[in-house]
């Protein structure tokens, strides 16, 4: 077990595999020009390899993937059975948005993944096209449909935005009502340099699950019975699924964070509101160093992970508390 300066252990890496992404969300979309990570600074498959190897030595048990979006890389299934035959052991998961997935979900099954988290904000087609700027809104209901048929486990993530999608609550609740998923609401976090979030948006967690509350009969799970996530989770009386909340801003849940992030050019982020980068790209591209560099790094990164943020006290100020977007840092 690895704990880091503050005895929280740690045990769970999120990998982004690429910056791209197929849509233009809301609150990635930025104003001006699009900028991407160059090409030939991508992590190739077999880095990324070596990166989750060299966690696993340091007892990282799961493996989150992200992007941007994961399935828009090239040959990503390829990636997903390397790690499958190179990493025995190691919980594989996904967060996709679900629009890509289209015929390959039998092939994720086939490949070891059992769990996948599709982001989700509205149930309304034409409201999705706004939000997402793309008409992708059957896709990613096809693809729910099919990971379910398919036996996998999935959390739906809906970004709660007061004003744009706050009117869904109700519906949301029916729909993890009539099918075995957790959709979870996400506050609404002021990542990005640019990025579109305002106070006006802000929809706390505990005005989520008032307004659940007030179509379904829901009870909270002990956090220790889910030991698994940023949520807290409600069952549903009667409902095939549950509800949550991840409420990032109004109630954090740093003490409990046991999670790194590597972004797809290779920098290790030790907290996902902190702009501090470990930069293992060229310890990986250096023919003189190896693995033990590359652990030497993750472990001082470790050491070194901030206890929490003062994300309230920046968000006063009216700031982003961090310069990259959440498609470029992987969520
Ligand atoms: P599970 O392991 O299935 O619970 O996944 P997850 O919730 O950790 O991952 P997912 O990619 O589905 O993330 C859902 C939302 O939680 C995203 O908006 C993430 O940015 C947010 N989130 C995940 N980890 C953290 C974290 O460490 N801090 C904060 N503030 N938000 C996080
Ligand atoms: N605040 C909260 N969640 C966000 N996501 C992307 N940007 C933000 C933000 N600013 C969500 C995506 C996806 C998850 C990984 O993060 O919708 O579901």
């Amino acid at each position: 077990m690895i704990h880091d300066g503050h005895g929280r252990t740690v045990s769970y890496i999120r990998l982004s595999v690429t910056d791209r992404c197929n849509l233009k969300c809301f609150y990635c979309r930025t104003d001006g020009e699009e900028c991407f990570i160059d090409h030939s600074n991508i992590l190739s498959y077999e880095e990324m390899l070596r990166l989750v190897q060299a966690a696993q030595t340091m007892d990282v048990t799961k493996l989150r993937l992200t992007g941007g979006e994961p399935f828009v890389r090239r040959d990503f299934l390829a990636f997903l059975g390397m790690l499958r035959e190179e990493c025995p052991g190691l919980d594989v998961r996904i967060t996709t948005n679900g629009t890509l997935l289209g015929g390959k979900v039998p092939a994720l099954k086939h490949l070891g993944i059992q769990r996948i988290n599709i982001s989700l904000d509205t149930l309304k087609p034409e409201r999705f096209a706004h939000v997402t700027g793309r008409d992708f809104h059957d896709r990613v209901l096809q693809a729910i449909d099919d990971c379910l048929h398919y036996g996998l486990t999935v959390k739906i993530n809906a970004v709660a935005m007061k004003g744009i999608n706050d009117d869904e609550i109700a519906a949301f609740t029916e729909f993890a009502k009539t099918r075995p998923v957790d959709v979870r609401f996400i506050e609404f976090m002021p990542i990005g340099g640019c990025s579109h979030w305002k106070k006006e948006y802000a929809l706390p967690a505990r005005d989520i699950i008032a307004a659940v509350s007030a179509v379904a009969d829901i009870t909270p799970v002990p956090k220790h019975a889910i030991n698994d996530g940023p949520a807290r989770i409600y069952e549903i009386k009667d409902g095939l699924g549950r509800i949550g909340v991840i409420s990032a801003m109004s109630d954090h849940f740093c003490d409990t964070c046991n999670r790194l992030r590597i972004t797809s050019d290779g920098r290790l982020r030790t907290c996902l509101f902190s702009d501090k980068e470990y930069r293992l790209r060229p310890i990986l591209r250096s023919p003189r160093l190896g693995n033990e560099a590359l652990l030497r790094v993750m472990r001082l990164a470790t050491q070194h992970k901030p206890l929490g943020y003062k994300l309230l006290e920046k968000r006063l100020l009216g700031n982003s508390v961090c310069s990259k977007v959440m498609s470029s840092i992987g969520g």
